[in-house]
Order: C-alpha cells, then sequence, then structure tokens
C-alpha cells in the first residue's frame, strides 16, 4: 500500500485528480471510475469539476445508495453526485444502486451484472470511523458481492449531520460488496481529520479481519492512501493498540 501524507485535503485531492487524470490517459479518455459519496470525496470533484478533465467516454459506478431514497431527494446518493459531480462533468453512463427497488435481490443482482459488464479501472473510497468501506459494515464478509445492508448505529449517528435528525437516516443501503470493490484494478482511498486515526491505524497496521473490513485493502495490489496528519496520527507512531 502506498501512503501518502498530505498537510490538507486539498492537497489531497489533487494528488487524486493526478492519478485520476493518469487513469484517463491509459485508459485513451474511455476509463471506469467507481465512485464514492460523503464528505471526504467533496474536494476531489469540486477539483475534477473545476478541470478541464473529459469523462464524456467514461462509465461511473457509485458505491452505494439509501434503501428508500429516490434521486429526488437530497439526502439521496444519486442526488449528491448530479449536485457535486455529474451536472459540471458529464460521464457517457452512470450508475448508482436503485434506493426505492425494494426487492433487494433483483436490485443487488442488477448491480453486480453491471459491475461484471464495466470491471472498474480506479476506484475512489472514504473510510468510516468503524472501519466500513461503501456501507460494508464490521461483519460484512470478504466475498460479499452487491447486497443490502442494515446500517450500524456508528454509521447513522455519524450521517445524522447530513439529516434533519438522527431518525431521518435510512436504516440500511444497497452496498457493493467488499469482492466487488477488491475486483477493481485501482483503489485510492482518502481519510482526513482525527476522528478517521483509529480506523486508519488499524486498516495499515491491523490484522486483516471482517471486524475492519478496509483490512482486507492490504490484500489489494494496486492501493493509495491519502492521509492527512491527524488521520495519520496513530500510523505515524507504528505500532497497533487494540
Ligand atoms: P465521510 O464518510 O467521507 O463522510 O467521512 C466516509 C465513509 O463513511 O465511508
Amino acid at each position: 500500500m502506498k501512503i501518502w501524507i498530505v498537510k490538507t485535503p486539498v492537497e489531497g485531492a489533487n494528488k487524486g485528480v493526478a492519478m485520476i487524470q493518469q487513469t484517463l490517459k491509459d485508459r485513451h479518455e474511455q476509463a471506469v471510475f467507481g465512485l464514492a459519496t460523503g464528505g471526504t470525496p467533496q474536494t476531489l470533484y469540486r477539483l475534477l469539476s473545476a478541470s478541464q478533465l473529459d469523462f464524456s467516454r467514461c462509465i461511473a459506478i457509485n458505491l452505494d445508495e439509501y434503501v428508500g431514497l429516490d434521486q429526488e431527494n437530497p439526502q439521496s446518493y444519486a442526488y449528491y453526485m448530479n449536485r457535486y459531480l455529474f451536472s459540471k462533468k458529464p460521464f457517457q453512463q452512470t450508475f448508482i444502486p436503485n434506493g426505492m427497488n425494494r426487492n433487494a435481490t433483483v436490485e443487488t443482482q442488477r448491480y453486480d451484472q453491471i459491475l461484471d459488464r464495466y470491471p472498474i479501472d480506479l476506484q475512489i473510497l472514504g473510510l468510516g470511523q468503524n472501519g466500513h468501506i461503501g456501507f460494508n459494515e464490521p461483519g460484512t464478509p470478504f466475498e460479499s458481492t452487491t447486497h443490502e445492508v442494515q446500517l450500524t448505529e456508528s454509521t447513522i449517528a455519524a450521517n445524522a449531520r447530513f439529516f434533519a435528525q438522527s431518525t431521518d437516516v435510512p436504516r440500511s443501503a444497497y452496498s457493493m460488496g467488499i469482492k466487488s470493490i477488491m475486483a477493481a484494478k485501482q483503489i485510492v482511498i482518502m481519510a482526513y481529520g482525527k476522528a478517521k486515526a483509529a480506523a486508519v491505524k488499524k486498516l495499515v497496521l491491523g490484522p486483516v479481519t471482517t471486524a475492519v473490513p478496509a483490512s482486507i485493502l492490504q490484500q489489494h495490489s494496486n492501493v493509495t492512501l491519502i492521509v492527512d496528519e491527524a488521520a495519520a496520527d496513530q500510523i505515524k507512531k507504528g505500532k497497533v493498540e487494540n
């Protein structure tokens, strides 16, 4: 795993832009990008939106979506992606799980077929405070493909800031699985701020365990971790404390 410790999220986002630019070049402007939502990638999307990069022949596949929110709902990830990126940088095609499809079997199979059809060249990830990636909460099997997830209290609490009240946060989501994420050719995971420091330590130095979904990234051959000083605090000490 390559680790870049940056001074600010803007510096981290600039590194992300450079990696996306390289992927575009390698794939002759026809790349498949796996995209994430949340607070972490917002700066990256702002910089991409302001850039000269052309995604009009690219595919975007998002990690996850809340069950029960439609794309007009400002808290849905479909709305987020349109707001922060797709309205400014058109892609040839974009995919996100359909949170309004209450038939989880049908929806998750549909999404797995999309992932089979379009192997991801570069996957962008954020990191949950509990070590989740996508909405793959602790305990999710490493072999998982797209599935419906019951969100943990920790994730509901962390995401409540985007909602009027925590009871408004949906209780479940559709998420690409860990196996789906690991199938990406290249992965960039970003984490900023001291609230992420413990999860970063377990991601980098801890045992590979389903208790920390992100720890599986230690076994991927092309992962770059971008962290600021606060998020890197516990890995700089170079030891694992449980
Ligand atoms: P955040 O979430 O970017 O809003 O901190 C990351 C995550 O939960 O994956």
